[in-house]
């Protein structure tokens, strides 16, 4: 019963728009690896999506807390071209999976994990996508930013505020920062692309 398992609010709300996004964005036959899967909630709903297109995707997620796994395999039981989660620390760079063509990965897809994670996770992020992508791939990165020249809200202050509570490490990141962690792996930031809740998707290329 899929309704018994954990559940995101968040991930419920933003599937929609995130998939607009992707199928803009990726557009047809692709391998797509995912960093920090969370409940699993995206990828069926992506799969649903993208068979409706006819296209055939080939996803792969992946979670850093083992605990995860099986809700993830859970949600994701008998969607075609959906994998088994694997466990990946997204800083472990020599763990990350390899895409089944040897040109890489044709999109990396991470949602809201950069605020609630490290400084290095987001450095390791662009490293290890730059090392992964095919040259023509993308890395898709979901999240609330700090954008320069646009005041933050209220609400993003807060839970700014409210995620170094909990974690020094946390907090919003800034836009330029990950922009130049990107630059530094070599990936280039393609379009920031503004969703609901203050949110936004940066699209970076190889
Ligand atoms: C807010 S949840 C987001 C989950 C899912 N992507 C979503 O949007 O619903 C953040 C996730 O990041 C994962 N995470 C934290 N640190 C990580 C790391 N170093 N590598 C990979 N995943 C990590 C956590 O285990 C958690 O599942």
């Amino acid at each position: 019963m899929v309704t018994d398992l954990p559940f995101s609010p968040f991930a419920e709300r933003n599937k929609t728009p995130l998939w607009e996004v992707l199928k803009r964005v990726v557009a047809g036959d692709a391998a797509i690896l995912e960093i920090a899967s969370g409940t699993g909630q995206h990828a069926p709903h992506f799969m649903a999506q993208s068979a409706a297109c006819g296209w055939k995707w080939h996803w792969q997620p992946t979670e850093a807390d083992a605990s995860c796994l099986s809700t993830i395999d859970a949600r994701g039981a008998g969607v075609s071209g959906l994998l088994p989660a694997g466990v990946l620390d997204v800083r472990e760079l020599e763990a990350w999976p390899r895409a089944p063509r040897a040109e890489g990965w044709d999109a990396i897809f991470a949602c809201n994990l950069l605020h609630i994670s490290p400084l290095a996770c987001s450095t390791a992020l662009m490293q290890g996508a730059a090392r992964r992508l095919q040259p023509q791939g993308h890395l898709i990165v979901y999240g609330p930013f700090v954008i320069p020249g646009v005041e933050t809200v209220p609400s993003n202050l807060a839970f700014d505020a409210d995620l170094k509570r909990r974690n020094a490490a946390w907090g919003l990141r800034s836009l330029k920062d990950v922009q130049v962690q990107a630059e530094q792996a070599g990936l280039h930031l393609q379009e920031c692309c503004e969703m609901p809740a203050n949110n936004v998707v940066l699209v970076f290329r190889r």
